[in-house]
C-alpha cells in the first residue's frame, strides 16, 4: 500500500512541442538525403541507359542527348526540395507562425491597454455630463414653466399695445393663477400696464441696455435669462405678448389659454398650438352674460 511510486518523466507542453519539431526536421532532412542519393544513382542509371544500353539513342533535343535534359529537370526538383527544407520550413514553419502570432497578440494587448486608459480618462467627463443632464431633467420636472394668455379664434391677442376685450372672469383667473409667482413678459406688454401688478415678481425682456423700470422689476435680455431669474419659482408664468409667447412655446411645460370664440382684428398674435406636441387636459366653456361680451373657454394644454 505504501510502496514506492514509479517516477514518471515530467515533460511540459513546450518541451513536447520542441521534441516534435526536432523529429519533424530530422525526417525532412532524411527524406532530402534519400532524394539526393536516388538522384545520383538515377542520373548514373539514365546516362548508362542512354550511352551503354543505347536506349533512345536517336532521340536528341537541340542536338544534345535526352539524358542531359532529364538530369537537369530532376536537378531542378532536387534544388526545390533543398529550398523547401532549409528555407521555407526553417523560416516559415510552425515556429515562425508562432512568433508572428505572439507579435500580433502583444500588439492587441497594447491597443487594449491604450483604450482602457483613454476610457478611464473620459469616464469622469461622461459621468459629469450624465449627471448634468439628469439634474437638468429634474429641474424641468420641479419647475413648471407656464404660458398664460387669451387669444381669439384667429389667434389675435392685442391691438395698438392694448387688450381687445374685457372679460372679468378671465382677469380673475389670471390673477389667482399668477398670484405670488414670477411673471415673464416682453417690454411692450410691460408698457401696456398702467403700473406693475401687485404681489408678482415682474421680469421684463428687452434688448435695450438702459431700459428704466420701477424698483423690484427685473430686467433681462433673453427668455433664457428670464427663466434663470425665476429659477426658485416652482411655476413661473410667461404672460406675453406675441413675440415672447412664440419663443416660450418651444420651452414651456404648460399652457393656460383662454380661447375667445370670435375673430378680432389685431397686430399681435398667439402662436399656433401643435396638438402633436400639446395635449388638451382641461376645457371649461363660459357663455356670454352681463359681465362677458363674448363666449370663451378656459383651456389647459400640457406637453405630451
Ligand atoms: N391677450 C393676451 O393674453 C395678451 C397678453 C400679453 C400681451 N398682449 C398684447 O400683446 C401685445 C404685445 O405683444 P408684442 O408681441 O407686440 O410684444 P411683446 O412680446 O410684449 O414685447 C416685444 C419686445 O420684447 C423684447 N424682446 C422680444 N424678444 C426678445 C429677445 N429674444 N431678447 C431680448 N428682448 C426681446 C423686445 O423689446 P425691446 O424692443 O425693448 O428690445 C421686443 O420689442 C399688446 O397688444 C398686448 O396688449 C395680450
Amino acid at each position: 500500500m505504501f510502496g514506492k511510486k514509479k517516477e514518471q518523466p515530467q515533460i511540459d507542453k513546450e518541451q513536447l512541442e520542441l521534441i516534435k519539431n526536432a523529429q519533424k526536421r530530422i525526417k525532412q532532412k532524411k527524406r532530402l538525403y534519400i532524394h539526393f542519393v536516388i538522384f545520383l544513382i538515377g542520373s548514373v542509371f539514365i546516362i548508362v541507359a542512354n550511352t551503354v544500353l543505347e536506349i533512345g539513342k536517336d532521340f536528341t533535343l537541340f542536338g544534345k542527348e535526352w539524358f542531359l535534359f532529364a538530369i537537369l529537370i530532376w536537378l531542378f526538383f532536387l534544388i526545390y526540395h533543398v529550398f523547401n527544407v532549409f528555407v521555407t520550413h526553417k523560416f516559415m514553419g510552425k515556429a515562425w507562425e508562432k512568433t508572428q502570432l505572439d507579435k500580433l497578440i502583444v500588439q492587441q494587448k497594447l491597443r487594449i491597454e491604450q483604450l482602457k486608459n483613454e476610457l478611464e480618462k473620459e469616464a469622469p467627463i461622461i459621468a459629469e455630463s450624465e449627471h448634468y443632464n439628469e439634474s437638468l431633467n429634474k429641474k424641468e420636472k420641479t419647475s413648471e414653466l407656464t404660458i398664460i394668455g387669451a387669444a381669439a379664434e384667429n389667434d389675435a391677442i392685442g391691438k395698438d399695445n392694448k387688450l381687445i376685450w374685457h372679460l372679468s372672469d378671465d382677469l380673475k383667473r389670471f390673477k389667482s393663477l399668477t398670484n405670488g409667482h414670477h411673471i415673464i413678459m416682453g417690454r411692450k406688454t410691460f408698457e401696456s400696464f398702467p403700473k406693475p401688478l401687485p404681489n408678482r415678481t415682474h421680469i421684463v425682456i428687452t434688448r435695450q441696455s438702459d431700459y428704466n423700470v420701477p424698483d423690484g422689476v427685473i430686467i433681462v435680455h433673453s427668455l433664457d435669462e428670464a427663466i434663470k431669474a425665476a429659477k426658485n419659482d416652482p411655476q413661473p408664468f410667461v404672460i406675453g405678448g406675441g413675440e415672447i409667447y412664440k419663443q416660450a412655446l418651444l420651452v414651456a411645460d404648460k399652457i393656460e389659454l383662454t380661447r375667445v370664440h370670435e375673430n378680432f382684428e389685431g397686430d399681435a398674435f398667439f402662436p399656433e398650438i401643435d396638438t402633436s406636441i400639446w395635449k388638451e387636459t382641461a376645457n371649461t366653456f363660459h357663455t356670454k352674460d352681463d359681465k362677458h361680451e363674448h363666449e370663451f373657454s378656459f383651456l389647459t394644454y400640457e406637453r405630451r
